[in-house]
């Protein structure tokens, strides 16, 4: 009994120390000229698709649901929004350069074709964001008509 207690008392402490390793939740101020949504021509149901289902690690706006704010979730949380930013950025599509954008835009199609996007450890707390065929289809007749603009 008294082991169980001590055990408990330790990680309740241990808990709480982790809660003082919080990382920064940042939405970075960005120029919306920059954003895909300025630069290509979405139509609204796709907007409406990257808005629920990508926005929150592949732009500025993310949304930081309440458990982002509880360690150690909280660093795997932070972990996919950096990433996911640093591969493909929808609010500063406009830096990318031609040849990039039109990959990324190549990989949209394909990530999502595959199931890999959005990841399914989203998807376990985010079910909204998951995808069907129509909108499958949807982002990449989006994908291949916004690839134009970028076709040497
Ligand atoms: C939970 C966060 C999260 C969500 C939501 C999410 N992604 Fe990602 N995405 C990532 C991370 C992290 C990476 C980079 C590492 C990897 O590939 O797993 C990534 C990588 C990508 C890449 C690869 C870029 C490259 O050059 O290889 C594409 C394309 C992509 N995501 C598209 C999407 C699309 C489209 C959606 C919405 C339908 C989406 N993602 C939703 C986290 C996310």
């Amino acid at each position: 009994m008294k082991n169980i207690k001590i055990a408990g008392v330790v990680i309740l402490t241990l808990f709480f120390a982790l809660q003082l390793i919080q990382p920064e939740k940042t939405n970075p101020k960005s120029d919306p000229a920059l954003s895909v949504f300025q630069q290509t021509s979405v139509p609204v149901n796709v907007a409406g698709i990257l808005q629920t289902s990508c926005r929150d690690c592949h732009t500025h706006n993310t949304i930081w649901p309440r458990h982002s704010y509880v360690s150690p979730v909280s660093w795997f949380v932070n972990y996919d929004v950096r990433n996911g930013r640093s591969e493909l950025n929808l609010s500063l599509w406009g830096e990318y350069e031609k040849q990039k954008a039109w990959v990324l835009l190549d990989e949209i199609c394909k990530q999502v074709s595959a199931g890999h996007m959005p990841p399914g450890r989203y998807l376990l707390l985010h079910r909204d964001a998951k995808l069907d065929d129509r909108d499958k289809t949807a982002i990449c007749g989006w994908t291949e008509s916004a690839k134009i603009k970028y076709q040497e």
